[in-house]
């Protein structure tokens, strides 16, 4: 038997994302939106700011070497994306110069990295000089070879505090699990039953095939022999709760440890996952739940996290609600002077309302939620959502019903108009289903801007190629500004897509008659 931590089941979750690349998320087999929506990337964007303030507070002007960013396991990179756009703006209104910022996003994967290079919302950052990319192994790896400019960054390469983004990684990295029992420390082994049969199978199929099985057995809490640290959270575990169950997120403590050798200065992990705050929520005897979504991931011990942060002589910002599922937290080493702006900023932002509760608020059961008595309702709730991108699009064909259906005040036509322009500034393509541009240009249409209605159908044709009925859209577009030529070519190019549809063949001869007259 091994331990959790040593288990296959941590390489075959690397190997799943190496060969899969950014198709889990295309295809939407992997979650990604509480953890990449513009609430959070703005989070994230405040506390870099705010720990920028601290910084110059203490220690004046800075030089010209880049304050850096890394992202550990990026991924597809929506976040990073909104992340960059706001820091962009920010970077505008503070007066910084762009010199001062280097985002490095980074993942195990080779094939995510890739995709990255030649992203639209992406490739311009690159093209500027802010980003960079790099693979980085987050458990095993201590420098970056970064790939577009050729920097190599090494061991105390960085005089700055550094950032480091950990979004919806920790849950992925290798854990060890523990239960104590009657005050006493056990360790729980995991051992996947059918370990012989899956490994014949396709990877995709591994996790959702795989039958666990935990073993307990009482061990010492000198169980970590080279990190005194962890011991001691043992210890206080076992002395402190008579019976309770929990994981020891090891991975990710390798990965700060890794993190922190780039600098002797501050470094401060942003991290965003689910998970458990407070000792006091652990179950008492469960068993570790390995949740499954095209791979698998458990819950993070933020508690664990915290006191291993604390024991470090380092900072922990939490939310105020512990009770939440997914947790925002900043984890904050090695700062030589206070931080008065970075614990204003977390404690203001997260006191009460988080992530979840947006996207508790927005759906049930995944689904957006309906039964809206106005627009202006739906828009109140976009307003809140700050009109991310993913949310508005999951909103959208209510709010275009609701158009069709009802009259609409000047106010509330100002308040869509603003946010669709903020919809658009963070349109980053991703899942195929989400064709941003045709919901906006279609919601225009609706409020009677035809013209710009127009703008956005022809950028859904440029990012999610030629469709019967985005053509069919254009043509009402044109044919509501008499322009008859144009909205003949345009059904002309939808029933080139399918010739035998009845209703654009009705609005091609509607289109004909019109143009004789
Ligand atoms: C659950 S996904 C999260 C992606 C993205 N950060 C998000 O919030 O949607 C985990 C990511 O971590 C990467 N990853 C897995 N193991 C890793 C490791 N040991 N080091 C670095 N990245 C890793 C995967 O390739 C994947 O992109």
């Amino acid at each position: 038997m091994t331990s959790l931590s040593n288990s296959i089941l941590w390489q075959r979750m690397h190997e799943y994302y190496s060969q899969l690349g950014t198709e889990v998320w295309i295809d939407e087999v992997v979650p990604q939106q509480i953890t990449n929506n513009t609430y959070l990337a703005n989070n994230y964007a405040k506390q870099i700011v705010a720990q920028i303030q601290d910084y110059i507070l203490a220690h004046g002007k800075p030089d010209d070497l880049p304050f850096y960013i890394f992202e550990i396991g990026a991924g597809h990179g929506r976040l990073s994306f909104y992340l960059l756009e706001n820091l962009r703006q920010a970077f505008e209104v503070f007066e910084w110069p762009k010199k001062w910022l280097k985002f490095i996003m980074t993942d195990i994967s080779l094939k995510s990295l890739e995709s990255w290079q030649t992203h639209h919302a992406l490739k311009p950052f690159i093209d500027e000089g802010w980003l960079d990319i790099a693979v980085f192994n987050a458990d095993r790896d201590t420098e970056l070879k970064l790939a577009i400019s050729g920097q190599h960054l090494k061991v105390n390469s960085i005089n700055k505090p550094l950032f480091v983004i950990c979004n919806y990684i920790f849950d992925t990295l290798a854990q060890d699990a523990f239960q104590v029992i009657n005050h006493r420390l056990h360790e729980v082994e995991l051992v996947i039953k059918n370990a012989d049969k899956i490994e014949k199978g396709d990877l995709k199929d591994y996790f959702k095939d795989a039958q666990y099985e935990f073993v307990k057995h009482p061990v010492d809490t000198n169980y970590y022999s080279e990190n005194p640290v962890l011991n001691k959270i043992l210890q206080d575990y076992e002395t402190e709760s008579e019976n309770a169950a929990f994981l020891m997120p090891i991975g990710a403590i390798m990965c700060i440890e890794n993190l922190k050798k780039f600098t002797n200065g501050p470094v401060m992990f942003l991290v965003s996952d689910k998970g458990v705050t407070d000792k006091d929520l652990f179950e008492e005897n469960d068993d570790p739940d390995i949740s499954f979504h095209g791979s698998v991931s458990m819950m993070v011990n933020f508690d664990a996290l915290r006191r291993y942060t604390e024991l470090c002589g380092g900072n922990c910002l939490l939310m105020g609600d512990k009770g939440a599922d997914f947790q925002v937290a900043n984890f904050i080493f090695q700062t030589d002077y206070k931080i008065p702006n970075t614990t204003y900023t977390f404690t203001n932002s997260l006191s009460c309302f988080s992530p979840q509760d947006l996207f508790d608020i927005c759906y049930i059961d995944d689904e957006p939620i309906t039964k809206f008595t106005s627009l202006e309702s739906i828009v109140n709730i976009l307003n809140l959502a700050e009109w991310d991108p993913s949310i508005f699009y999951d909103y959208h064909e209510q709010v275009i019903e609701k158009l069709e259906n009802d009259a609409i005040t000047v106010g509330v036509q100002h308040s869509i108009l603003n946010g669709l322009e903020r919809a658009w500034r963070y349109f980053f393509k991703l899942e195929k289903s989400q064709d941003l541009p045709f919901a906006i240009g279609s919601t225009l249409y609706n409020m009677g801007f035809n013209e710009k209605a127009i703008e956005f159908y022809n950028y859904s044709l440029e990012f999610f190629g030629k469709d019967k009925d985005t053509y069919f859209n254009l043509t009402l577009a044109y044919q509501a500004l008499g322009n008859y030529v144009k909205a003949q070519e345009m059904i002309n190019e939808s029933l080139k897509i399918a010739s035998k549809n009845k209703a654009l063949a009705e609005l091609q001869k509607e289109i004909e008659s019109l143009q004789v007259i």
